[in-house]
């Protein structure tokens, strides 16, 4: 059985509240940056204002995923930023999406809905970041289609509850996982400092959205996960590592040509 929210339940999270949010402004350590840190906000849409970790240990997310980025993507990628900058808007735009309707459609899990509260509000500043980012550099919107990355994960979801739950939330780890590791290998390689720190900005929340994911897939399913984690990991690494004619935040490895 899938675990039920309870008055128990509720105060035993509650009491947790203060611990989570010391951590997550206690872990920031303050790159000045010409700013004095009273003027920083955590949260701020302006990048400008943001409060960027000088480390973050990403040796989970490295162990979790089943094959790093290609130097290829990464060439490829910091080759054309401004697509890179409209697939990650739309990336931000579907992950606070996905988890608007996990919110709607599993509601008798308070973790669970409070994980995703939560998430949906990072999701949605991280948009308003890019958004910004895009004003900044007078980018305008694009279309992209999406790429095949999310489709090919989700055709393996299982069909039957409480199953397609653990594997959404499985796959959404991956999908954090996965961004995470791109924007700490973008961050490296990439000729614009103020974009560089802005992704270094993003590893702290990505990573924890990843962990979050896979706590809860874990404790909302009554059977191990090991196996099904194995199996989307092994998914995962094929659809980072295999040729790719499109070139997109999550894309494989390019292709001889891209379209
Ligand atoms: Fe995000
Ligand atoms: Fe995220």
């Amino acid at each position: 059985m899938a675990k039920t929210m309870n008055n128990e339940d509720m105060k035993i999270n509650n009491s947790n509240d203060k611990a989570v949010s010391d951590s997550h402004t206690e872990e920031y350590k303050i790159e000045k940056d010409g700013l004095t840190e009273e003027s920083m906000e955590p949260d701020s849409i302006d990048i400008a204002q943001l409060r960027t970790p000088i480390k973050v240990d990403l040796s989970a997310v490295y162990d979790f995923l089943g094959a790093r980025t290609t130097q290829a993507w990464v060439e490829a990628a910091s080759a054309d930023v401004p697509l890179i900058i409209q697939d990650h808007a739309n990336c931000e735009k579907k992950a606070a999406g996905t988890a608007m309707n996990l919110l709607f459609r599993y509601e008798f899990s308070y973790d669970l809905q409070r994980k995703l509260a939560q998430l949906i509000r990072e999701e949605m500043l991280h948009y308003e970041q890019v958004l910004g980012i895009m004003n900044e550099r007078e980018q305008e919107w694009g279309y992209l289609s999406a790429g095949r990355y999310a489709k090919g994960l989700l055709k393996h979801k299982r069909t039957h509850e409480p199953a397609a739950m653990v594997d959404v939330l499985i796959i959404g780890a991956f999908i954090e996982a996965r961004s995470c590791e791109r924007f700490a290998a973008l961050a490296e390689v990439i000729d614009d400092e103020r974009l560089a720190k802005y992704y270094r900005y993003l590893l702290k929340s990505e990573s924890r959205h990843f962990e979050d994911y896979l706590a809860l897939a874990q404790s909302l399913s009554d059977d191990n996960i090991d196996e099904r984690v194995a199996f989307f990991k092994e998914v995962e690494a094929e659809l980072i590592s295999s040729p790719d004619t499109e070139l997109r935040f999550h894309s494989g490895t390019p292709a001889e040509r891209f379209s």
